[in-house]
């Protein structure tokens, strides 16, 4: 090599490696690395050149001043300035970035962000967080360096329904909680928070023509321990359990939302899941019972392997009498008013209809509309719901078996058994929103069962990030997006809940966001544990369950047969079948193998570079063979 030619490559390599590497999530649609750094002092000013950059010009001067400590003055500017971060509005909309896209460009000198509206400007700001070093994410000063790549960042989402749901019925989180999430949500460009107000368990809105539904559906009898083996109410037992949301609360959640650009979708659970609100108002079921007690997690529902159910308490509105739809007038009347966005959530999931068979009000509309079926009754319903969410200037969403019984001609819909709800409601022309079981219940299990609290499914960090949202043969138009949903069945903390979303959520963001090309899992790695050591800034609770071994067992002509992986690429698993603790020195996993016959223990644990990173897994014999079986 001539000298110049190495003196040459030692200059490169010398600058490659001072450069910090670039790691975002959700990935842009296009990143251009540049030379250089911008270096935030205690004089950079957050500047805006249009009066509706304003409040993001502050929030983002807020977020830097925790971690940084500088004063970073926020002012109204005609045109860019030296050491400024400068917020412009684009004077003639960029057809690109459409209404939620950014360019975002770092030179020495300064920042410039430019947006069609204010929504792009807030997530160009998140992009620019992000590019800071993992401290600015810290809750109090720092003393350091506050550098940034210059970099030039072309965004804007793939889709525009890009959703988080909160089950605030089975376990309760107050309005702070809620907000804290919120946050944490728009930091991911996350747009819609999907708030699942009502359920048996507790019924969560104020609605103030119907004191009761708080009165009483908002409290449950005091019970610990494990979701569905709880003891149900004592008769005369006091309901000392729960809490809800008063309006003014909803209106501080809603207006903090916005300034975030996250639309709240509320969810009123209808006409199944029900029984908060029938333990306030029994008439408003067949039944009417009296002793109807909001559910404190015990199981009142017996589910057959052919996926049926029976609900021994009832649960669901009659849809039979007219004085249901006048409550539910009164219900969407408040919601409506309280929640700014198109969409109102009517639920329609798990509805048992065998109260509704028996009942001689319901069999009389069935024989005046002349339905066959009881079904048709839900679908009759829904009907009833979308006239009455016409009413108020709303739209129409509900879980996928609002298809059952004759879809609402304007109802968009939720696609949780599987992604064939959302196939079937594109094909015939109405919106959908994925948010499969199979890709997006976070509220599963993200690791080996033997290491998690144990609910009945799982869902590793990894396929939540190879969701395609937009099925073969679909028109991507109707697929409006896709969501988590978080079930608290089994989660009475938020260090639990955030355990529970994060990194899957993480990696969801990006399959809402980012081009489908850009996606790759072993890309997303090293960008998940930059975010990583933000959350730990941060205070954020997230697992690291994909360190872990994901063990396989298969039963191949009689011989039991375990296949490892190291849940993320590049690990090294290293396993035992003698009873000793796995590391380094012992078997390093390449190829699946037999575990013999006898009363046999398998330890597994992963490495990389050389150190224990996830967590051991110690399963028997017995316990892989029963794992196959099932
Ligand atoms: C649902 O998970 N029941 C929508």
């Amino acid at each position: 090599m001539r000298p110049f030619t190495y003196l040459l490559l030692l200059l490169t390599t010398l600058a490659q490696a001072q450069k910090t590497p670039i790691y975002l999530i959700p990935q842009p649609v296009e990143i251009q690395e540049k030379t250089g750094s911008f270096v935030l002092n205690k004089t950079t000013a957050i500047s805006y050149d249009r009066p509706d950059a304003e409040v993001t010009a502050n929030q983002l001067a807020q977020r830097l001043r925790r971690a940084t400590g500088f004063a970073l003055p926020v002012r109204s500017v005609k045109t860019a300035s030296a050491n400024s971060v400068l917020l412009r509005i684009n004077p003639t909309p960029n057809a690109t970035l459409g209404r939620e896209g950014y360019e975002l460009s770092v030179s020495p000198t300064g920042v410039v962000l430019s947006a069609n509206q204010p929504a792009g400007l807030f997530y160009g700001t998140q992009t620019l967080l992000q590019l800071f070093p993992p401290d600015v994410d810290n809750q109090t000063i720092v003393k350091r360096a506050w550098a940034v790549p210059a970099v030039r960042v072309v965004d804007y989402p793939r889709f525009g329904w890009r959703g988080f749901m909160l089950d605030v019925s089975r376990n309760f989180f107050t309005k702070q909680q809620v907000m804290r999430y919120i946050d944490n949500l728009a930091q991911l460009k996350i747009n819609t928070f999907h708030w699942h107000l009502t359920d048996d368990e507790g019924w969560r809105i104020e609605i103030k023509s119907l004191p009761r539904l708080t009165e009483v559906g908002a409290f449950r009898v005091p019970r610990v321990g494990k979701w569905g083996e709880r003891e149900p109410p004592k008769p005369g037992e006091a309901a000392t359990d729960g809490g809800f949301y008063t309006q003014d609360d909803i209106r501080e959640v809603v207006r903090y939302a916005q300034e975030r650009h996250i639309t709240i979708v509320p969810e009123i659970d209808v006409p199944g899941h029900s029984m908060a609100a029938i333990a306030a108002y029994p008439e408003l079921s067949t039944t009417k019972d009296p002793n109807t007690r909001v559910n404190p997690g015990a199981t009142f529902a017996e589910w057959f392997p052919n996926g049926t159910f029976k609900m021994n308490i009832e649960n669901a509105l009659n849809p039979s009498d007219e004085k249901v739809y006048a409550f539910l007038d009164k219900v969407f009347t408040e919601v409506a008013a309280l929640f700014p966005g198109q969409y109102i959530h009517v639920g329609g999931d798990e509805c048992y209809k065998g109260y509704w068979e028996k009942d001689p009000g319901c069999q009389a509309l069935m024989k005046q509309e002349n339905m066959q079926h009881v079904e048709q009754l839900q679908g009759y319903f829904m009907k009833r719901m979308e006239q009455i969410l016409k009413s108020k200037g709303k739209k129409l969403i509900g879980w996928d078996e609002i298809l059952e019984g004759g879809i609402a001609p304007e109802a968009t819909v939720m696609s949780w058994r599987g992604i064939k709800g959302g196939i079937e409601a594109a094909k015939m022309g109405h919106d959908v929103v994925m948010s499969p079981t199979t890709f997006a219940y976070i509220d599963y299990m993200q690791g080996d069962p033997t290491l998690e609290p144990r609910i009945y499914a799982s869902l590793l960090l990894k396929t939540c990030y190879e969701f395609e949202p937009v099925p073969e043969g679909v028109d991507p138009q109707r697929i409006l997006g896709g969501q988590a949903n978080l079930w608290t069945e089994k989660i009475q903390s938020v260090p639990h809940a955030e355990y529970m979303s994060f990194p899957r959520v993480w990696a969801l963001s990006e399959v809402y966001w980012s081009p489908k090309a850009q996606r790759n899992f072993a890309g997303f790695v090293p960008r998940m544990e930059t975010q990583m050591a933000r959350a730990d800034r941060a205070g954020i609770n997230y697992a690291r369950a994909a360190y872990d071994p994901v063990v396989t067992p298969t039963l191949t002509d009689n011989k039991l047969m375990v296949s490892l992986d190291g849940g993320i690429p590049g690990l090294q698993i290293y396993y035992t079948l003698n009873d000793g603790m796995p590391g380094r020195y012992d078997t390093l996993y390449n190829q699946p193998f037999e575990i013999p016959e006898g009363p046999l223990t398998l330890r597994v644990i992963t490495y990389r570079n050389g150190q224990p990173i996830g967590r051991q897994i110690t399963v028997t014999r017995d316990e892989l063979l029963k794992r196959v079986k099932k």
